[in-house]
């Protein structure tokens, strides 16, 4: 299909296109990489249905965990890219944790590659702030920055030495990249399963509280203030984070937010049996945390709905609460718990899942651009009303570590059209 469309042109039709410019029927025609015409009736050498569908710039996701290199049996590069490409994502920014971790040129260009290999959606490779994300010395930012990596995190840690972190702030700013913060005090959630609140309190085991994030986007806004860099707060997880950063943004400062659909979407009460599947780092918190967390995306303090998606095998999932490994899938069910959860208008909704965070990765000429003459194809096709029920075994994810299996939701990718091949089909990978 894709070699397909390459050759000729291909008219996705009978949809209605959805973009920073509002709604409209059109056609539209994707030739040789690129939008070559909108408009009524269009014809092409292929016909893409979008009956019933939006027609949307595509998705891009500032948070995925692809475990390659080093965890190939909950991930893959190209099983990841799978999962994304069904999500209605054309961009997807890997985090670094993976073993070896991104701090060199070698593994991101070797992420980079892999993820061009499967050439189901761009892989964006994230550097590390410090050298193995050990938080001491910091990783080689020109060098990587050089090559291409626009945001940069130690992401599954927080960078703990504030001394360090105004230096990255202002060597980053210096190169014109973007750092992306875990905001964890790792000194107050040691030993941490959950979220520290009532619900931890009965199942007795150790808790994370809220302050230990507050306390980093705290310290990062001022370290933001005071060098003038941007900084960009990864998961935000309570009400008094998604606040801060309010406040923040009121006065000027140059920071931007993501919120993943777990934390709008479930509570800590979801671990009152004990599941390690509900397990995820920032944890789930309170029913206030939800409630400021939607009300953060809907009044623009938070800028993107990012997955988080973190697979897992599932010998490591089932294991013990307080052994199992923090997280849990994503791609494939963002857009409809952001379309079922958030109560928001579907253009709000593809904003926060597109073009705004296409801005902040830096790839906003390729991806989240409005569907013209000349844009790159990359566009998600979607059918809004479409019900359906998760389930794990229906994911293109290698692991099955979804906290929605039986839930059913709103809101389905349809088509996905990457770097103008179809790449999703009637919700079926094509590669
Ligand atoms: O739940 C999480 N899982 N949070 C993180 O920060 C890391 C991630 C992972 O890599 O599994």
């Amino acid at each position: 299909m894709s070699n397909e469309s390459r050759q000729g042109s291909t008219v996705i039709k009978g949809g209605t296109v959805l973009d920073q410019r509002g709604e409209q029927r059109l056609d539209v025609r994707v030739e040789g990489g690129v939008i070559t015409e909108v408009g009524a009736l269009l014809r092409g050498d292929h016909t893409l249905d979008a009956s019933g569908c939006m027609v949307s710039p595509g998705f891009v996701d500032l948070h995925v965990h692809l475990r390659e290199p080093g965890r190939e049996e909950a991930e893959t590069i190209e099983t990841g890219s799978r999962a994304a490409a069904r999500g209605g994502f054309t961009a997807i920014v890997a985090m670094p944790n993976t073993e070896p971790p991104h701090d060199s040129l070698a593994v991101v260009q070797m992420v980079r590659r892999l993820g061009a290999e499967a050439g189901l959606c761009e892989v964006l490779p994230s550097g590390c702030i410090t050298m193995g994300r050990a938080g001491e010395v910091l990783a080689p930012m020109a060098e990587l920055a050089a090559a291409g990596v626009q945001i940069f995190t130690d992401d599954g840690a927080g960078v703990q030495d504030p001394l360090l972190m105004r230096r990255a702030l202002e060597y980053g700013k210096s190169l014109g990249i973007l750092l992306a913060q875990h905001c964890e005090v790792s000194r107050l959630t040691m030993g941490a399963v959950m979220h520290e609140g009532g619900c931890c309190a009965r199942l007795g085991v150790a808790g994370w509280p809220s302050v230990a994030e507050e306390l980093m986007v705290f310290r990062d806004i001022e370290l933001s203030r005071l060098t003038g860099a941007p900084v960009h707060f990864l998961h935000l997880s309570t009400a008094k984070s998604v606040d801060l950063v309010r406040g923040a943004k009121a006065e000027g400062l140059l920071v931007t937010a993501e919120a993943a659909p777990h934390h709008f979407t479930l509570t800590d009460e979801m671990l009152n049996g004990f599941d390690p599947i509900f397990k995820v780092n920032p944890p789930l918190r309170e029913l206030t945390d939800v409630i400021a967390v939607k009300r953060g995306l809907a009044d623009g303090t938070i800028d993107a709905i990012a997955t988080d998606h973190a697979p897992h095998a599932s010998e490591l999932k089932e294991m013990p609460l307080d052994q199992a490994p923090p997280g849990m899938l994503g791609l494939e069910t963002s857009l409809a718990l952001s379309i079922s959860e958030l109560g928001l208008d579907l253009q709000q909704v593809v904003a926060l899942l597109s073009w705004q965070p296409a801005a902040i990765a830096g790839v906003a000429h390729r991806h989240g651009r409005a569907l013209e003459v000349g844009a790159p194809a990359n566009i998600t096709v979607f059918d809004p009303d479409l019900t359906w029920t998760v389930t794990s075994a229906g994911m293109a994810s290698k692991s099955r570590n979804t906290p929605y299996a039986g839930r059913s939701v709103r809101g389905k990718v349809r088509h996905t059209v990457f770097d103008g091949n179809v790449v999703v089909l009637d919700s079926e990978a094509q590669r």
